[in-house]
């Protein structure tokens, strides 16, 4: 019985779930992880961390500002990188997904899959960046 009033609940809760909402850690993460974390993170240029949630969610309102202005990520910070410029630059759909996000109020969603894609990120960036370049 209790299975069943379970389940109830869940088919009538999955429209709520399946709203397309905005959320850290399936959208935003990602985005920022690969397109910021170069050089916001500890050591590297950029004046603050974005690493995890709580340094995204308190820069968020500037961060929709620098990006809808196109002033971050920089293009010429790097002049030995020009093969990865594009990679870096942000699509007018990762924008608008951080404007949506700001606006949302900035959820912070399953904290489950930003552990993964961040732990994901630096895997690849560690083969990437020196077992290959031995
Ligand atoms: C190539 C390195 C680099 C990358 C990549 C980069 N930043 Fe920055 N960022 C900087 C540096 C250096 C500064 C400080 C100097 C400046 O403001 O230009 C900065 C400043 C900022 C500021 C403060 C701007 C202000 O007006 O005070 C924000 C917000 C920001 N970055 C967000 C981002 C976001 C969001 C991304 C990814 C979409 C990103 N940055 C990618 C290097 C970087």
């Amino acid at each position: 019985m209790n299975t069943t009033r379970s389940l109830c609940l869940l088919v009538i809760a999955m429209p709520l779930l399946a709203a397309p909402k905005v959320t850290f850690s399936e959208h935003i993460a990602p985005i920022v992880y690969e397109k910021c974390g170069s050089c916001h993170r500890p050591g590297e240029s950029g004046p603050f961390s974005l690493t995890n949630f709580q340094e995204v969610s308190r820069w968020g309102k500037l961060i929709a500002t620098v990006t809808q202005k196109r002033y971050m990520p920089p293009w010429h910070a790097q002049p030995a990188s020009v093969q990865y410029r594009d990679e870096r630059r942000l699509s007018d759909a990762q924008i608008e997904l951080i404007q949506d996000w700001v606006k949302q109020g900035m959820p912070e969603g399953d904290a489950k899959n930003e552990i993964v894609l961040f732990k994901y990120h630096n895997i690849s960036q560690f083969f990437s960046s020196s077992f290959f370049n031995l």
